[in-house]
């Protein structure tokens, strides 16, 4: 029995379901895009910012922490260039760009033209001191889910990546003919029978899909489009307009170049996408697309020296009572509160709100009472994340400080948060096994004095028609 299902979300990144927990790790709205708008975009965060703590509660295969890598290198993509600039002239000058006498980096920049006269060398310190140093500590009880995702990086060779990742994605979703199931599925789905409809399907994909210029498509999603393209067209598309959309500069994120030069090779040479091409697009989704466009325009591992990433596999309720020191940003991203409880108890959330600085926030994609309410109960000032392209409430934010929450909770909701429907889960010790959970707030569900919060909302409905 196969453990997981991967499923292609509305953005075309790639969302996982998993059978042992019975629920989905992202909507299918968009996994990638829900990391953006739940979490990077909410955190207020300016991508400047020196030296950043990074909490991700429940880090699955990673999304909310690449899309946030993806934004701080967005945020600094000219300093990182500025950054391999320097690295490279020191190379061409044989210098190690290490020791020896000590420049800031800001300094040599400002005289460009002088640059290679008073230059010695200078330390990795300083060539760092202008770019966001960025801890993430990363929580997951799934080893193999994290291992799934290529940003632990338990392998360096494309060798090793191909005999140690390979298997065991290939074990976790049964076979790779799943997979190739999985892209027949696809291809159905994207393969219109006219040209009309492919305008059509391009049009939404426009429009639909181009959420923000951070957001990125699955690239897999894009090759298809190509090759259907190509299958009913050749290489010369006749309509000025599909001509356009296909190869227009405007359009070019959606079909880059080189998928184009990989179709028409693969055209050329009768060659139909393999399963390992397939694999190593999903990997792709999975992960190189976040950071790949990334190494074309300033180096790898220039990118990689902002962020520390540390994973700690355990059951979170454990390690957070090891970690040291307060965090600018917590992402909690657990399973819906009915399966996991016990990440959203009123200890659990204690824990959080100790570990919160006094400016930091605390982002769930959760809009339940029960959980706003347990924020409420823990000392936080509690608020709702907007998202103005749909008009939407999303999620929620909480802080320590009252200026970091843009749209508070208003008086109906705080009043909801007073009914029954707000008792918290109690999971005394953090030792609780969800059932004992689940049974202790349905005891206290019974008893409580409370008034429900379907009366409440009657109640209120009542006073609105009053007035
Ligand atoms: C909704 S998914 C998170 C998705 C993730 N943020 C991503 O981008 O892929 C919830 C995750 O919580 C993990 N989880 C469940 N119980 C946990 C626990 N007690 N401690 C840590 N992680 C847990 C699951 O293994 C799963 O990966």
């Amino acid at each position: 029995m196969r453990d997981y299902e991967p499923y292609f979300t509305e953005d075309g990144s790639i969302g996982l379901y998993s059978y042992a927990d019975k629920d989905v790790f992202h909507s299918k709205y968009g996994a990638l895009t829900e990391a953006w708008e739940k979490f990077v975009i909410p955190s207020q965060l300016t991508g400047k910012e020196e030296n950043l703590r990074v909490l991700d509660v429940c880090y699955g295969i990673g999304y909310n922490t690449k899309a946030l890598m993806s934004f701080f290198i967005n945020k600094n993509i000219k300093k990182l260039k500025r950054k391999n600039f320097l690295i490279k002239i020191f190379e061409k000058l044989f210098i190690k760009p290490y020791n020896i006498v000590s420049i800031h980096a800001n300094n040599i920049i400002s005289k460009k033209r002088k640059l290679l006269l008073p230059i010695f060398s200078i330390d990795d310190n300083n060539l760092n001191s202008f770019l966001p140093h960025i801890k993430i500590d990363c929580l997951e009880i799934n080893k193999e889910i994290v291992e799934l995702s290529p940003l632990f990086r338990t392998v360096k060779t494309p060798y090793e990546i191909y005999s140690d990742i390979v298997p065991r994605i290939f074990d976790c979703f049964d076979s790779y003919y799943k997979l190739r199931e999985l892209f027949a599925d696809v291809y159905s789905r994207f393969a219109p029978k006219n040209r009309k409809e492919i305008r059509d399907l391009l049009e939404i994909k426009f429009k639909h899909m181009h959420i923000d210029t951070e957001y990125k498509i699955n690239e897999l999603v894009n090759y298809i489009l190509i090759e259907k393209l190509a299958e009913i067209f050749g290489d010369e598309y006749p309509d000025a307009n599909i001509k356009k959309i296909v190869t227009g500069k405007k359009f070019r994120r959606f079909f880059d170049k080189s998928l184009f030069k990989y179709s028409r090779f693969n055209r050329f040479w009768g060659y139909k996408l393999s399963p390992l091409s397939f694999l190593s697009a999903f990997l792709h989704n999975i992960y190189y697309l976040h950071l790949s466009r990334r190494y074309k325009r300033a180096d790898f591992k220039t990118a990689q020296s902002l962020f520390e990433l540390c994973f700690y596999i355990d059951d979170a309720r454990k390690t957070i009572l090891n970690l040291e020191g307060q965090y600018d940003c917590i992402f909690l991203d657990a399973f819906t509160y009915t399966k996991a409880p016990q990440l959203w108890s009123t200890e659990f959330v204690a824990e959080l709100y100790r570990r919160l600085s006094p400016n930091g926030v605390l982002l769930t994609y959760s809009n339940s009472v029960l959980i706003r309410n347990t924020l409420l109960e823990n000392g936080f000032f509690v608020g709702k994340i907007y998202n103005k392209k749909n008009d939407k409430f999303v999620g929620t934010i909480a802080s320590k400080d009252k200026s970091k929450i843009e749209h508070p909770l208003d008086n109906y909701e705080l009043g909801l948060c007073a009914t029954k429907a707000g008792i918290p889960y109690h999971d005394p010790n953090l030792s609780f096994e969800s059932k004992d959970i689940l049974a202790l707030r349905e005891y206290e569900y019974r008893h409580s004095s409370l008034m429900s919060s379907s009366k409440y909302i009657k109640i209120r409905n009542m006073k609105d028609e009053e007035i």
